[in-house]
């Protein structure tokens, strides 16, 4: 049996890790510090339903490296799944010292925490953002990373390159998860499919940015969980892998996908891109699917209407007709 703390457990992909874990018979414990960057009730709930299980969740700060240290110590932590971060592209425009807080001196408190254990292995969530402008796709874990698009993405290249020096310096095992876009129940109010939902529901227009002609990856919540726990499982002394679905999907026909669901038009306001968005997320996943055994099942069509199901009974939305259509053509 594995003994695994989870930091950001209170947050989407965390929640649902936690989930999975504790079904497989792994002792799992959290912690998180609850921020505001989105709505927190969402936080307290998921906190409510792990609870039961138990799981429970600790209330406080990543960067309280002694409490981090104490909780590893009193449960015989084997591995830390790191997931507590400031996460969000735009948000990284108006709030740099959010990342840089959570982030880097977070992400430090972590990595100084776990070299106390020398045998407690850490697994942390790094991100497509990584990739930057990179034009090349799909993109691999081999090619260069130097050049992103933002704050976000740079803190994520940075907690890379600092969990390799601990590796090199002190052999801490470390494996870095490449996330791309994931989505699904109990997902995260900020992003993109949950907004345009929101407003959808509620007959508000919905910012289209690039036209509608960006690309994203986007990657179910229990691919992601079993790519996660196959790398837990892994152990690897130092890798970085990509999780993602390798089949981007453009912001319109998530649209369209949306509409058909909630049986409703979108209006939709058109507008150029945004700074710090790139235009295309592809996941190389050859590495993971040899390593991990990591096969993403779940289409998109399939999860925007499990993610809907969700959202209907957690909003207590009225009846919704959710029959979503065969894949239309929007290339
Ligand atoms: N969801 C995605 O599409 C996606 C894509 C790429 C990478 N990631 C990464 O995966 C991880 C989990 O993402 P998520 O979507 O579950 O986000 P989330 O915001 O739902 O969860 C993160 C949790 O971390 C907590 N947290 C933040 N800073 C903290 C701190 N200083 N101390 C303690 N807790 C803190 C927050 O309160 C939140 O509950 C993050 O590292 C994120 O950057 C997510």
């Amino acid at each position: 049996m594995k003994r695994i703390l989870i930091t950001g457990a209170a947050g989407f992909i965390g929640f649902h890790l936690a989930l999975h874990l504790h079904k497989r018979g792994d002792f799992v414990i959290g912690l998180d510090h609850f921020n505001t960057y989105y709505d927190p009730s969402l936080k307290y709930q998921r906190q409510q339903v792990l609870q039961k299980l138990p799981v429970h969740i600790a209330h406080m700060d990543i960067r309280d490296r002694n409490h981090v240290k104490e909780l590893i110590a009193k449960y015989e932590i084997t591995h830390v799944v790191h997931l507590a971060a400031q996460a969000g592209v735009r948000h990284s425009i108006s709030e740099p010292d959010d990342y840089v807080a959570s982030n880097l001196q977070g992400f430090v408190s972590i990595l100084e925490a776990c070299r106390a254990f020398p045998k407690t292995k850490l697994i942390y969530a790094s991100s497509s953002s990584v990739y930057g402008l990179n034009k090349k796709t799909p993109f691999a874990v081999e090619d260069k990373t130097d050049q992103p698009a933002n704050l976000y993405g740079a803190t994520k290249k940075a907690n890379e390159v600092m969990a390799h020096a601990y590796h090199h310096l002190y052999g801490l095992s470390v494996t870095a998860l490449r996330y791309f876009t994931v989505y699904g129940p109990w997902g995260r109010p900020d992003m993109a499919y949950y907004r345009f939902t929101r407003q959808i529901c509620a007959n508000e227009p919905i910012d289209v940015f690039n036209h509608g002609l960006m690309k994203r990856d986007f990657t179910y919540i229990d691919d992601i969980v079993n790519g996660t726990m196959a790398a837990i499982d892994l152990g690897a002394p130092c890798e970085i892998f990509n999780l993602g679905n390798h089949c981007p999907i453009s912001l319109t026909y998530l649209i369209q996908l949306l509409e058909k669901g909630l049986q409703k038009k979108a209006i939709c306001n058109m507008l150029p891109m945004q700074p710090g968005e790139v235009t295309e997320t592809y996941a190389d996943i050859e590495k993971s699917q040899k390593l991990l055994g990591f096969r993403p099942i779940v289409s998109l069509e399939e999860g925007i209407l499990k993610f809907l199901e969700w959202y209907r009974s957690y909003h207590k939305i009225s009846p919704l007709q959710l029959e979503i259509g065969p894949r239309e053509s929007i290339d």
